[in-house]
């Protein structure tokens, strides 16, 4: 069965304006200084195509994955992480680039093994933050839109890996959510 389309809380048209902005942002504070642009899979996928085609500035490519959910709608368990080589990251300005920033476990985790690593620098850029359900003392130096506290999908996002293929931002029905 196809899946149903779920009315936007963020168009299209409007995350492509606000992604190039953000893009700016980014080449601002670099200003020329290359960095890595480490994405966190799968969610940050989809934003990571289209700010990395507005980006001027250079920067190397490296991916890290994580996974917290499983098929709910509620962090259940540590984030488990899967990071680049070390060397990839040591003596680099690193800035992390996901989906969205809901508790900050997921950040945390990460900016802390690039510390650990002897990343020079790490900075956090997400499409969405979700400052209502924060327990991590982090916040994002960069994003997208703030939301609200609901559970949203597209745009990368997902929902038992359904949704992700929306090129907009919808808030998950209600009957679906765990
Ligand atoms: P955090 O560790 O709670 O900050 O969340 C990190 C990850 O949880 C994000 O990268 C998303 O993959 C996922 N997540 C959090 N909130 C949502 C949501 O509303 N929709 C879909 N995924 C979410
Ligand atoms: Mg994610």
């Amino acid at each position: 069965m196809n899946q149903p389309a779920l009315a936007p809380i963020l168009q299209a048209r409007q995350i492509t304006a606000r992604v190039a902005q953000v893009a700016k942002e980014i080449d601002r504070h670099y200003d020329g200084e290359s960095f890595v642009l480490l994405s966190v899979l799968k969610g940050a996928v989809v934003f990571t195509a289209d700010l990395m085609r507005e980006l001027r500035n250079p920067f190397e490519l490296e991916f890290a994955r994580s996974r917290s959910y499983g098929d709910a709608t509620r962090a259940r368990t540590e984030p488990e992480l899967v990071v680049p080589d070390p060397e990839r990251i040591s003596d680099r300005h690193v800035l992390v680039v996901d989906d969205i920033l809901d508790t900050g476990n997921t950040y945390l985790a990460l900016r802390q093994w690039l510390m650990d690593h002897e990343a020079l620098s790490v900075r956090g850029c997400f499409l969405l933050d979700k400052p209502a359900r924060r327990q991590a003392e982090v916040k994002p130096d960069f994003f997208g839109f703030q939301v609200p506290d609901v559970f949203v999908v597209g745009y990368g996002l997902d929902h038992a890996e359904r949704y992700r293929n929306l090129p907009y931002i919808a808030q998950l029905p209600a009957e679906e959510a765990a």
